[in-house]
């Protein structure tokens, strides 16, 4: 039996997956969600979310789409890993994805070219069919200059109103030193927001949330208030750290068949994750040596 059964719960509620269901609306994933779907509707442009590793970036984008999914005037796509080797490599996908039909083969085509045929396709659909394109691209500091810059010529591509393509760039901070090296790239983002990790009380109620869309439904929390506090003091309210933790604490439950994780529980858990460390670092020296 699935241990998360024998707590009471039907799935698993501290996968690490970015499974847009367990997507809990912390304030500052609700504030960037917001202003992302406004930005979308004012077709402004050019938007930047950006991240420390695990603050939910992949889950945001893919809560985002989840929400896209549901009105007919948009064509999206997103890019899950924008490392391109040639800037061909990139408008070929693009090609693909949003099925722009030409008479040419689109491997014997020219940079000029594609960069035409987008801009038509961009302007049938966005002015003659009333769509809004949107182009969301995650782990965005792997992206390469060359591919930095198509996407600028994208931003360029406009009517007196409106950008014709919308493009949602998710990445960690490393992604700030590359697009400051391009001064008219940064000039035109039009909203950019940094993902912080949970304070204490998003700490909790995303612990509930889950447990709560893992099928948990007793009103007596699986943690009490000091494991919560003793989690997030850990975490440092990293979403990722947090689900992982959580994890395990509710292994130990288990395994010590008890009824509440408390804070003896995410202590013992904390001191075996050090301990692992530790392992790790000697192996490491000891293969040095
Ligand atoms: N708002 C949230 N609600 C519930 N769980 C979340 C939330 N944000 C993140 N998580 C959990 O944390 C994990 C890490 O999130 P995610 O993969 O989205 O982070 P990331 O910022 O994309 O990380 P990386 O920088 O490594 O790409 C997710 O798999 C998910 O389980
Ligand atoms: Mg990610």
């Amino acid at each position: 039996m699935s241990y998360y059964r024998l707590l009471g719960c039907d799935k698993e509620p501290f996968s690490t997956s970015p499974d847009p269901n367990f997507f809990y609306l912390s304030k500052d994933h609700d504030s960037a969600l917001t202003n992302i779907l406004i930005e979308l509707r004012l077709k402004r442009g050019l938007t930047v979310i950006l991240g420390d590793i695990g603050t939910g970036k992949t889950t945001l984008s893919r809560k985002l789409v989840h929400e896209l999914r549901q009105r007919e005037d948009f064509i999206f796509y997103m890019l899950l890993n924008p490392q391109f080797e040639t800037e061909q490599d990139f408008l070929q996908t693009l090609f693909h994805h949003f099925g722009i039909e030409t008479s040419k083969d689109v491997t014997q085509m020219r940079r000029a070219e594609m960069m035409n045929a987008i801009e038509r396709f961009l302007l049938q659909k966005a002015v003659s069919e009333g769509k809004t394109l949107t182009l969301i691209m995650d782990e965005m500091q792997k992206v390469s200059e060359s591919t930095l810059e198509v996407l600028r010529v994208f931003l360029n591509f406009e009517t007196n109103e409106f950008k014709l393509l919308q493009v949602v760039l998710l990445g960690q901070l490393e992604l700030v030193p590359k697009i400051r090296k391009m001064p008219n790239f940064y000039d035109r983002i039009s909203f950019k927001y940094v993902l912080n990790p949970f304070d204490l009380d998003d700490t909790r109620k995303m612990i509930q949330y889950r447990l709560q869309k893992a099928g948990y439904n007793s009103h007596r929390s699986l943690f009490n208030d000091e494991a919560v506090e003793e989690i997030h003091r850990y975490t440092m309210g990293y979403p990722r750290r947090i689900t992982m933790a959580c994890h395990k604490a509710l292994k130990q439950l288990i395994i010590r068949k008890k009824e509440r994780v408390d804070a003896e529980i995410v202590r013992e858990l904390i001191r075996m994750d050090n301990q692992a460390m530790w392992n790790e670092a000697e192996t490491l020296q000891q293969q040095l040596i």
